[in-house]
């Protein structure tokens, strides 16, 4: 997968006066099961968090409070995507490199994974991630 295949995806929106409401449904708003929720708070500002890949893990990313940057890079390309929206998130594919950064303060950002936590499907160096996509292109 390229990074034409990652992409923000608009999610439901329920206006009412009293609130909103957004909902997400694993393989109807977002293209996998949700085995797996974690979120990030607390991100001191200057902050950088993630700088790793998953080899198969989807994964989608929200902001569900203030609002950080998502960098995503597939080995040849690389998007910037500002989330600061509680009814859209980035939907992140396997096999890309995904830092963020510039969080705001009291920022949280909700990720929705297609698996469980598993250290083995991490790629943390940069070069061992660049030599794996190679290898996939041959
Ligand atoms: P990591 O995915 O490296 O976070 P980031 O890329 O944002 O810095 O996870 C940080 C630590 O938390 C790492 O030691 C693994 C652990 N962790 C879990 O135990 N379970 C999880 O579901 C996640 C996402 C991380």
């Amino acid at each position: 997968m390229a990074l034409d295949d990652c992409r923000i995806i608009e999610l439901p929106k329920i206006h009412d006066v009293r609130g909103n409401l957004t909902f997400v449904e694993g393989t109807r708003h977002i293209p996998f099961d949700i085995k797996r929720v974690y979120y990030l708070y607390d991100v001191p500002g200057g902050s950088d968090r993630g700088g790793h890949a998953h080899g198969k893990l989807h994964q989608f990313m929200i902001a569900m409070s203030g609002s950080f940057d998502v960098v995503l890079n597939d080995g040849d390309r690389e998007r910037r995507y500002h989330l600061n929206r509680s009814y859209n998130g980035i939907y992140i594919c396997p096999m890309t490199w995904r830092t963020l950064d510039n969080f705001s303060s009291n920022s949280v950002c909700l990720v929705l994974a297609s698996d469980f936590y598993d250290e083995a499907d991490y790629y943390r160096s940069k070069d061992d991630f660049l030599t794996a996509v190679k290898a996939q292109q041959r």
